[in-house]
């Protein structure tokens, strides 16, 4: 099959948020450290009557009623989360519910996990599936989801929750481009979750800025190396010069937006570091006196990244902003947060301006796996029937519900109190759900959850 690609998409937030501004009063930091000092305006977060089980049954079901398909069509059906409930049933199980009635039960894939980045492997199994001898012509669907809650303290802000669910086969209007996939992988602990009874994860904020940061340089290096390569076999010399200006869009994993423009940043200082010394006036005015800089010395100097912000600052408003939508008002959806960037970046312009272009693509999870690929838009019909589907997300972010802060730490304690409690009938208000939300109805003496829709 040709072209394969991303069919259909559908986006899946908790009904209720925080507002960051409240937050930074409640837990008494400084006015605009949330807001202006990690780019977040609001936080998405699930009362004890979401799971990964239930984000993920809606996410799926969703999918399957915005694009018609039917569940008989789906061969494949990959979950990429670090949300766990079970250290044996993989969420695609509890999944296999929603198949019943079709009679489907001849659906391959399983779960993946790897901090943020199980999504991205989900998708890359899902693409590999279609490309392979055991293609059988049907869809394959790759569900990205999680829950992303912090101990109370510095990194509490960076939270939020979120599903994507995405229909993979060929013919797509969001191609991934072939031979142009790069990943970077290696042995960290900056961010994990030894605890099994707990939803907290441990972190060392600051290596994982810095792991986060070295994951993209090598990503982005190894990327153009690719591209060079493609471009000189296929005789295409338009890529010639492979940088930052090949991409009309660049999206990143996002734990909170101000990394991310850093990561926009650094992708220029990545492209300033290859440039040859003689032409460095020419094309970055005002940085000569970085000519000479090492990448790996630069994670945190102010210098570098300050001239690097402002020098990027008008490619970051063009090609990487638009895809923050969702980012700054619902936090950090850790395995699905790539692609609610992807889907942002869809919903920010006519669709005409979105046909053609190529888009950038960067995934990173702690401990740590990363890996940077590239999509190619296809204008036409099917490109349209994606966007015009997820017109809804502007709409749905508006109408959730705000919580303060008091009730929204109340709320973190009663999941805290409660993760792995069996019995357990779940608390949370019904009435504050979207319609057509999977929620967790119980929890019985075995461990066995049962869920119900609003
Ligand atoms: N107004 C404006 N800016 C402010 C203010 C203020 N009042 N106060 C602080 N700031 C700025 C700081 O200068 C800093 O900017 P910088 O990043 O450019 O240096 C920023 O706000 C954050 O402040 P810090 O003091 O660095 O924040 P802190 O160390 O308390 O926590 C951190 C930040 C490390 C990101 C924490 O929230 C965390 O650990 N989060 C989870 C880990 C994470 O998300 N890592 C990212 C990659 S891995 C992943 O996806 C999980």
């Amino acid at each position: 099959p040709s072209d394969v690609g991303i069919v259909g998409m559908y986006l899946v937030v908790p009904s209720t948020y925080v507002d960051q501004t409240e937050l930074e009063s409640f837990d008494g930091v400084s006015t605009g450290k949330y807001t202006v000092g990690l780019g977040q305006l609001k936080m998405g977060f699930c009362t004890d009557r979401e799971d990964i089980n239930s984000l993920c049954l809606t996410a799926l079901s969703r999918l399957v009623d915005s694009t018609g398909i039917s569940y008989a069509d789906i061969g494949r059906l990959e979950v990429g989360t670090e949300t766990i409930v079970d250290k044996s049933k993989s969420v695609k199980t509890v999944l296999m519910q929603l198949f019943e009635e079709s009679g489907n039960f001849d659906v391959e894939g399983i779960d993946t996990t790897n901090a943020c980045y199980g999504g991205t492997a989900a998708f890359t199994n899902a693409l590999s599936w279609v490309e392979s001898s055991a293609w059988d012509g049907r869809y394959a669907v790759v569900l990205a989801a999680d829950i992303a809650i912090y101990a109370k303290g510095n990194a509490r802000p960076t939270g939020g929750a979120g599903a994507v669910a995405m229909l993979i086969g060929p013919n797509a209007p969001l191609v991934i481009e072939r031979g142009l996939r790069s990943t970077f992988m290696r042995h960290a602990y900056d961010f994990y979750k030894p605890d099994l009874a707990s939803e907290y994860p441990v972190v060392d904020g600051k290596l994982s800025i810095k792991c986060y940061l070295s994951a993209l340089d090598e990503c982005y290096r190894l990327y153009c190396a690719k591209a060079r390569l493609v471009s000189n076999l296929t005789g295409d010399d338009s890529n010639d010069a492979v940088g930052i200006n090949s991409f009309d869009a660049m999206i990143f994993h996002a734990p909170y937006g101000k990394l991310v423009q850093k990561s926009l940043a650094r992708m220029v200082l990545n492209d300033f570091v290859s440039t040859p010394d003689e032409r460095i006036v020419e094309i970055y005015p005002g940085l000569e006196k970085f000519i000479g800089v090492r990448l790996e010395d630069t994670y945190f100097d102010r210098a570098v990244e300050k001239s690097f912000l402002d020098f990027s600052l008008g490619l970051y408003k063009k090609k990487t902003e638009p895809s923050l939508l969702i980012s700054r008002l619902v936090g950090n959806m850790y395995t699905c947060s790539l692609y609610g960037g992807l889907v942002s970046y869809l919903i920010s312009k006519p669709v005409e301006d979105i046909a053609g272009q190529r888009i950038g693509m960067f995934s990173y999870g702690s401990g740590l796996a990363s890996t940077m690929f590239s999509i190619k838009v296809v204008g036409g019909d099917k490109l349209n029937q994606l966007t015009s589907s997820l017109r809804y997300v502007h709409s749905l972010l508006e109408s959730r519900k705000k919580v303060s802060p008091l009730e929204f730490s109340q709320i973190m304690e009663i999941r805290e109190k409660n993760h792995h409690r069996a019995s357990y009938s779940p608390v949370g208000d019904i009435g504050w759900l979207f319609p057509n939300t999977w929620y967790l109805k119980e929890v019985d003496e075995s461990y066995r959850r049962t869920y119900d829709i609003v």
